[in-house]
């Protein structure tokens, strides 16, 4: 493994504009399962069931219930290093942005900049009738929207069934396009139309993962835990 993080560090010496993009494996190591690996949340709960917008509509009840869940579980999370070392090694201009799939919001608060939250944030809330904001503790505490009144107070995450961010998938689109250098982190690339990526830039891509996936031709495969090939791709570049 050694020897394909000191690769990697080549690539990213060589490379003036690098873009990294994340999943839900990034995350792990602050705590917060993932979603389709042995432990992952889809083992337990179908996603199609209580995280699609048709769900708010047809059993908001049940819609709430998980998200109140996720919301607390997601309360105290820390960053680890991993995400510190991304933070740093874009500190020092070796990372022009991150595209994550993740809701947690850990990448800003271990200080990266120019984050694409390409299914949203799990941190803010609004009503999805008359788009008032809205705030943890109201629908912590099962309240109705305080502008229209109705049971449709909801994360700023982006269901099974919307679409995403407009401006945010141009912007990273944009910047994946343009890019030299594409580091893939944590993911499946299970979920359309993110896992699209890695056919977008005309630079080079590397996959840093636990596990494998078929379908796709990476420069390069590092496999392992995120945090621990970070930490020693910032041994070797910083
Ligand atoms: N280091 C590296 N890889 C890891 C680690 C780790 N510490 N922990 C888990 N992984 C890998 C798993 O092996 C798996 O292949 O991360 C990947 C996570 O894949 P998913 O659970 O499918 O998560 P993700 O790809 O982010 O899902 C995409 O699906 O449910 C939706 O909106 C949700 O954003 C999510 C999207």
């Amino acid at each position: 493994m050694d020897q394909k993080i000191k690769e990697l560090a080549d690539f990213m010496k060589s490379s003036r504009n690098t873009v990294v993009m994340t999943g839900a494996g990034m995350d792990t190591e602050s705590n917060i399962p993932d979603f389709r690996s042995k432990s992952g949340i889809w083992r337990k709960v179908d996603p199609a069931k209580v995280a699609h917008i048709d769900t708010l509509y047809k059993n908001y009840d049940l819609f709430r219930e998980f998200y109140c869940s996720r919301i607390t579980k997601l309360y105290n999370i820390k960053p680890h290093p991993g995400h510190y070392v991304l933070a740093d090694l874009q500190d020092k201009g070796y990372i022009q942005s991150i595209a994550t799939q993740n809701v947690s919001g850990l990448h800003a608060m271990a200080g990266s900049k120019n984050i694409y939250e390409l299914h949203g944030n799990i941190r803010d809330i609004k009503c999805d009738y008359c788009n008032q904001p809205g705030t943890i503790n109201q629908i912590l505490k099962k309240k109705n929207c305080s502008n229209c009144g109705r049971k449709a107070l909801r994360p700023e995450i982006v269901l099974f069934g919307e679409p995403l961010p407009a401006i945010t998938w141009r912007d990273a689109t944009e910047d994946i396009k343009n890019s030299e250098l594409l580091i893939v982190i944590g993911t499946s690339l299970e979920v359309y139309p993110v896992n699209q990526f890695p056919y977008m830039t005309k630079g080079k891509t590397v996959y840093i993962n636990l596990e494998d996936v078929k379908d796709y031709d990476f420069d390069l495969k590092i496999m392992g835990r995120a945090g621990e090939i970070l930490i020693k791709l910032k041994e070797i570049l910083l």
